[in-house]
């Protein structure tokens, strides 16, 4: 091997080691954050979901890190395996709910075991190969490097519990106000003056309806459970949807989604458009009873 090449190979070692300390830190983080959402405050689901999407980059990094590192190719697999664990998070997530065995979707916290585990076995695989580049003696060296990924994991830690107060996806922060003690009454002027430009029903109805039942399957069953009869999410009760398609005006949904409510029902006003807010109100509008 040519001594120019030495140096980068051992820089993209000690980063695999490092973001791959990283990756097992943000899991228990992500594990905090879920553990939050069920046991006090479920509107720490936006954390879990802000935190969850940001997996990609650690993911993405080892693997051209491995390549950079000209580690053994196992470590470019193991960053493979995990991309695949990840993308099966959203699988359980998402696509299982409506699938013909719901129950499946029980295995997101237990696939994310498994992803801590590789992640594990990543760290450990890396920290020997790099100890192999430095002999015992080094032990100045390994200190140093211990040290270091051990800081970049606790700064992985802080920056992933703080996910919850980015504003990325922009739906952040419900009002606090309580939905269910609200009344029509309660809607604030300028929700009050809105049309649902898709009717209730007729016209572009069915349309708006079937484009708004793509966002709620995505961004509402977590809380609303995929039926949307709503389910208990630590100390409160996430609404049932299919009674507010019947008690609620057009308007009080339109001010729900927007501004959102207490227990954690999130603001949608900055991560969703005007015309989806309404595409998720003719949605909510169709569901029958
Ligand atoms: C993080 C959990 C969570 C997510 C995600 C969520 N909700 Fe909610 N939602 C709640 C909770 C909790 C309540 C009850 C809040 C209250 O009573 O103040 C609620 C209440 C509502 C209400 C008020 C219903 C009524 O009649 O009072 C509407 C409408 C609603 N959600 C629609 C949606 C839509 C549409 C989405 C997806 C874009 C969504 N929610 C996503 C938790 C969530």
């Amino acid at each position: 091997m040519s001594t120019w090449l030495q140096p980068i190979r051992l820089a993209g070692r000690v980063g695999y080691l490092i973001v791959s300390c990283m990756l097992v830190a943000l899991v228990f983080v992500q594990v905090f954050h879920a553990g939050f959402a069920v046991l006090v405050d479920a509107g720490n689901w936006t954390a879990h979901r802000n935190l969850g999407n940001l997996f990609s980059l650690p993911v993405f990094a080892m693997g051209i890190l491995s390549l950079i590192g000209w580690m053994p190719v196992r470590f470019f697999l193991m960053s493979l395996l995990l991309f695949g664990l990840y993308v099966m998070q959203y699988i359980f997530l998402y696509a299982m709910p409506q699938s013909g065995a719901p129950a499946l979707t029980a295995l997101h916290p237990v696939n994310a075991l498994v992803i801590g585990f590789t992640g594990y076995t990543a760290v450990r695989g890396a920290w020997h190969l790099v100890a192999e580049a430095w002999p015992a003696e080094a032990k100045a060296r390994r200190g140093a490097l211990g040290l270091a990924a051990a800081a970049c994991a606790v700064l992985a830690v802080s920056v992933g519990l703080r996910t919850g107060t980015w504003a990325f996806a922009g739906d952040n922060g419900g009002s606090g106000v309580s939905l269910a003690a609200s009344t029509e009454s309660s809607v604030p002027a300028p929700y009050l003056a809105m049309q649902n430009p898709f009717g209730d029903g007729a016209g572009p109805g069915p349309a708006a309806a079937a484009a708004g039942e793509q966002i709620a399957q995505q961004r509402c069953i977590v809380c609303h459970a995929p039926e949307y009869k709503g389910k208990q999410l630590g100390a409160v009760r996430s609404a049932d949807l299919t009674a507010s398609a019947h008690n609620r005006s057009a308007q009080f949904l339109m001010w729900a989604i927007s501004e959102g409510g207490q227990g954690g029902m999130p603001a949608w006003k900055n991560g969703l458009t005007e015309e989806q807010r309404w595409q998720l109100v003719t949605f909510i509008k169709s569901l029958k009873q």
